[in-house]
């Protein structure tokens, strides 16, 4: 008997169907990857299953028992915990808060036993290995560590089907290596798995078997060892998608932007200049500094000692608007339901807000031209939307994030700072933010990838910059770029060395 049996499930929001029929079975023990491309309805799928949203049609089982009237409490009692694409925790309360909300360890006359709840949060970080403080606050907390805190509430629960709705977005290789020994160890306990995922490699690395969704229909399913990353590639997008070089080499211009001995909290004494036109790979395990650097390169966070030269320009005392309007910097920050995405508002409104940050002195927002200029990115981007007036959580996780590009795309920004640029982007669409950003070197804009995922790094850049530790580790120029050398360098196996 199957762990999960989802049948002929059915969904639709105002009208529009977003899963039609869709027949998803797991087996017990397995892990299970769930596929397709942004807006396929992979998440909506599990919210159904997660009890978030009631289907309209279908029958849904876990262990035999029947999920009648949907509710996230029915869900868990049958065993199901949920780990969301968009992290779910709460910032303003602590770590060990976060893992026991709405299940406290209370003494007995009712107040909270906080000692017993942190014995218990340490023993849990111990038994997987994941080294947080839990009386930190979780807004302190770096994404990937957030992530790891989910996945730890998700494993507290006991449950005995897991769903892990694109856990590795903020996960380094290693702490990705870490996360998958846990998930086998689990496996062999007897708890299945969903995993969600874009990167194909963690898909054949820890997945039994898949089921492909497109445009909200189930597609095909089978065993990961009878398939291969192209069959389902092809299969998620409907046609071969090619994976032809994209790069190529390009005259670069006069030096642009140069940092010289800049520190600040998470990095120090960083210096390296940087071309018209040139595309950079930052990289380094999480927590390295690169991210760090980029939002004092963006008047986040100060530095504290070293100075920072644009177009022949010593900026000091940089903020947020003196970095777009003077310096002419536009930034994607990391973290999308964080730092980017304005909840409450529409996608046009999400898409223009940086325009007007520019012009505030405008009084008037020509909506016209507005939904002009958004038809346009919608195009490039390919964005999934029914509305531009929708409001932006609508959308899917990959969607949304191409509301983001299309946002600093619209700023018309001279340098482009993008702190992990396709987080949740399927495949297909990563392709084609890769041939942007080389057009948009091409056309003169110079442009700097943090990012986790090596392999982005060799489709792009022009060289790369290592960082360990908080500094700059080692240099490396195009031809010196690939995965082993570039993690050799992350983890500060081979001395610093500027090639
Ligand atoms: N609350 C909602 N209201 C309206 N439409 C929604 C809602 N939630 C999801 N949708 C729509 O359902 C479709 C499927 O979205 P879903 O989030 O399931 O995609 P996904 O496969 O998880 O994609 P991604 O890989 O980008 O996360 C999308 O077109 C999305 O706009
Ligand atoms: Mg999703």
């Amino acid at each position: 008997m199957p762990v999960l049996s989802m049948k002929n499930v059915s969904k639709s929001f105002f009208g529009v169907t977003v899963l039609d029929k869709v027949n998803f079975e797991v087996e017990k023990a397995e892990v299970h990857a769930l596929l397709g491309e942004n807006g396929a309805g992979k998440s909506t799928l599990m919210n159904i299953l997660g009890g978030v949203y009631a289907k309209d049609s279908g029958t849904v089982e876990v262990n035999g028992v029947t999920l009648e009237n949907t509710s996230v409490n029915e869900s868990e009692k049958a065993g199901v915990a949920f780990v969301h694409q968009e992290l779910n925790l709460f910032n303003d309360l602590l770590v060990f808060e976060n893992l026991f909300l709405g299940k406290e360890i209370l003494y007995k006359t009712r107040t909270l036993n906080k000692r017993a709840m942190i014995a218990r949060t340490n023993a849990l970080f111990e038994e997987l290995g994941v080294n947080i403080n839990p009386r930190a606050q979780v807004a302190d907390l770096e994404t990937s560590q957030k992530q790891l805190l989910e996945i730890a509430k998700a494993l507290d629960a006991k449950a005995g089907l897991i769903i892990l709705d694109e856990p590795t977005t903020s996960l380094n290789t290693s702490e990705v290596q870490h996360l998958f020994s846990i998930v086998r160890g689990l496996q062999k306990k007897g708890i299945t798995f969903i995993f969600i995922s874009h990167k194909m490699p963690e898909v054949f690395t820890i997945a039994d078997r898949y089921t492909v969704l497109r445009n909200g229909c189930f597609i095909k399913t089978g065993k990961i060892s009878d398939t291969t990353p192209r069959e389902l590639t092809t299969l998620m997008v409907g046609r071969e998608v090619s994976d032809k070089e994209i790069y190529s080499a390009r005259e670069q211009g006069e030096v642009v932007l140069e940092l010289q001995n800049c520190s600040g909290t998470g990095f120090r004494d960083i210096s390296f200049k940087v071309r018209r036109g040139e595309i950079i790979g930052l990289t380094g395990l999480a927590g390295s500094g690169a991210s760090d650097l980029m939002q004092a390169m963006f008047g986040v966070a100060p530095f504290s000692g070293g100075s920072m030269t644009v177009f022949g320009k010593k900026l000091v005392r940089l903020d947020i608007h003196k970095a777009m309007k003077v310096a002419k910097i536009g930034m994607i920050p990391t973290n999308r339901k964080e730092n980017s995405v304005l909840p409450d508002m529409q996608l046009l409104e999400n898409e223009y807000i940086s325009e007007h940050t520019l012009s505030s002195w405008r009084l008037h927002i020509f909506k016209k031209r507005e939904i002009a200029k958004y038809n346009h990115y919608k195009k490039i981007l390919n964005i999934k939307d029914n509305s531009c007036h929708d409001i932006v959580t609508s959308l899917s996780g990959g969607n949304q994030q191409k509301i983001i590009l299309a946002r600093l795309l619209n700023t018309n920004a001279d340098i482009f700072l993008l702190d992990n640029p396709t987080q949740g982007i399927d495949v297909g669409a990563k392709g084609e933010i890769y041939k942007l950003i080389l057009r948009l070197s091409e056309q003169g804009k110079t442009i700097l990838v943090n990012t986790l995922e090596i392999p982005e790094i060799e489709k792009v850049a022009d060289q790369c910059v290592v960082f360990y530790h908080g500094r700059v580790h080692t240099i490396l120029n195009r031809n010196k770029i690939d995965e082993t050398t570039v993690m050799l360098h992350a983890t500060g196996a081979v001395p610093p060395a500027i090639a």
